[in-house]
């Protein structure tokens, strides 16, 4: 059994994706045992809640520092046993005890081809405007490691989508989460549960079948 946090402060239409997987059959092994969130508003709680999944909120302003938020991240983790964790448009940096008692063990989607795109500043509708401003043709979306730079870890899995002349960010927003990042997801989450994602000198090979 793969063990699941997801880690959210938005919509929650990737934890939607895995939710739906997991539904469907499609990730045999793979179980959500806990979504966290930043936000009380997030709607992705309410999306963990209508599939009978337990939420938490952790604040970071009710901690006194860095050290004491991460203990507490930890402690929920260990809480549910979380074997992956995975970052479903989180928008906080996960501090540095986490990020190494977790070491290759969480993941994170992001809405470019990394390294196009990404890093500090670059989340949500701003990725998608930065794209159209610069006119590039093929955009997409990235499954990839988490280490403590943002964007920066080792890369699962990418998936192309094309660029169209009348997009706005928000159409193109759409085009990507439909066409890449709802895909790619879940693949990574099933090709780790199957153990065939194997990192040597900061690249992931997978096995193929
Ligand atoms: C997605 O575009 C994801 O790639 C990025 O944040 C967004 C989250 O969307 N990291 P949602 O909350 O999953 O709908």
């Amino acid at each position: 059994m793969l063990r699941l946090a997801v880690l959210v402060s938005g919509g929650g239409t990737n934890l939607q994706a895995l939710i739906d997987s997991i539904r469907q059959n499609k990730l045999p092994g793979v179980s959500i045992e806990v979504v966290i969130s930043n936000k009380p508003e997030a709607y992705a709680l309410e999306r963990a809640k209508q599939a009978g999944i337990s939420t938490e909120l952790i604040l970071k302003k009710n901690y006194e520092s860095s050290q004491a938020f991460g203990e507490a991240l930890l402690s929920l983790l260990y809480k549910y046993n979380v074997d992956l964790v995975v970052l479903a448009g989180c928008l906080f940096m996960l501090p540095e005890q986490v990020i190494q008692s977790y070491k290759n063990w969480i993941i994170n989607i992001h809405p470019s081809l990394i390294p196009a795109f990404c890093g500090t500043g670059f989340y949500g509708l701003k990725v998608h405007e930065a794209v159209l401003a610069r006119g590039v043709k093929v955009t997409g979306a990235t499954v990839h490691f988490v280490d403590e730079q943002y964007d920066n870890g080792p890369i699962i899995l990418q998936k192309p989508v094309m660029v169209y002349d009348d997009d706005t960010p928000k159409t193109l927003q759409k085009r990507v989460m439909e066409e890449a990042e709802w895909i790619i997801l879940p693949e990574a989450v099933r090709l780790i549960s199957e153990n065939r994602v194997h990192i040597r000198d900061s690249r992931v090979y997978i096995d193929r079948i």
